[in-house]
């Protein structure tokens, strides 16, 4: 059976398997797909012992996704930019492919929630590991401008500096963000785990179509509730379809077959996965 695998640390949680095994079902295939805690000092080599063993690919999540960039021997472009990975693929010379799908998946739940990215301004809270991935996609997917928000304004304009090749990019605080119409509005900060939200003027989420929040959680995140107090008619959209979507992602890389993200995400929301 062609096996594959998620690393992280902890593990117990993960989404991944039920995911790829209803991936695989899709197209009446079984695979195996495992759930592995990898100890803090001995990731790669767990990695290259699965890999050893027969393993076709692997996901690779918290907190070892700059390790899993490390390690990879090539990296797409997507990985490169994002300097993180979240995919790995063993090629047939023996090296190993590093991807980040994460964006890619963001990219395509936003896409089933409005007709096209192309021309939209978005603004973009949080400027960590979750943002620097869905940068270059949004701008490929052809965002007109991305505004980066975050609470240390450095770190918003570093990224803004790295991106600023491949569009209209600019890295702010949070109290400096430009008063103007957004299409979207990304939540990629890590406050809405702890229930908060980021200290942003309700006006910049006034007026935008979708809000999304990369966090999900059983009810409603902290972040869209917010969102829906000062813009009642904003879609708001959390993180479990990003979630589905990089998985299909991966799974596309390693099987050549993309399958559709909806029927699982129904039943992950109906609780039936
Ligand atoms: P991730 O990989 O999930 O992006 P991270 O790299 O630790 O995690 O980044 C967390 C992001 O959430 C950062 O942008 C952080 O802001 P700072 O760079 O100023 O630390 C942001 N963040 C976390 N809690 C926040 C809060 N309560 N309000 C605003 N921003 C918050």
């Amino acid at each position: 059976m062609d096996k594959y695998a998620v690393f992280g640390n902890p593990i117990k949680h993960s989404k991944s398997p039920v995911i790829h095994t209803q991936f695989a079902g899709q197209f009446n295939s079984v695979i195996e797909y495992r759930a592995i805690l990898a100890e803090l000092s001995e990731f790669e080599s767990t990695v290259m012992e699965f890999f050893a063993q027969g393993g076709l690919g692997a996901n690779v999540t918290l907190p070892f996704k700059e390790r899993a960039y490390q390690l990879a021997g090539q990296l797409t472009e997507r990985a490169r930019l994002a300097g993180a990975v979240n995919t790995l693929m063993p090629q047939t010379d023996g090296s190993i492919l590093g991807d980040n799908t994460d964006g890619a998946g963001l990219v395509a739940d936003l896409l089933r929630h409005i007709e096209t990215l192309s021309g939209a301004t978005v603004l973009l809270i949080g400027a960590g590991g979750a943002a620097r991935g869905c940068v270059y996609p949004l701008l490929q997917a052809g965002a007109a401008s991305v505004v980066i928000a975050n609470r240390t304004a450095e770190k918003a304009q570093q990224l803004a500096q790295l991106f600023a090749e491949y569009g209209e990019v600019q890295g702010v605080a949070l109290n400096d963000i430009p008063d103007k119409h957004y299409d979207l509005v990304i939540n990629s900060t890590s406050s809405s785990v702890t229930g908060q939200v980021p200290d942003v003027d309700p006006l910049h989420v006034s007026s935008c179509a979708l809000a999304y929040d990369m966090f999900y959680s059983d009810q409603q995140t902290a972040f869209l509730a917010w969102v829906t107090e000062y813009n009642a008619k904003a879609h708001c959209v959390d993180g479990m379809g990003m979630l589905v979507g990089q998985a299909a992602e991966a799974f596309a890389l390693w099987r050549g077959q993309t399958p559709e993200i909806a029927p699982v995400l129904s039943a992950m929301k109906e609780g039936r996965l």
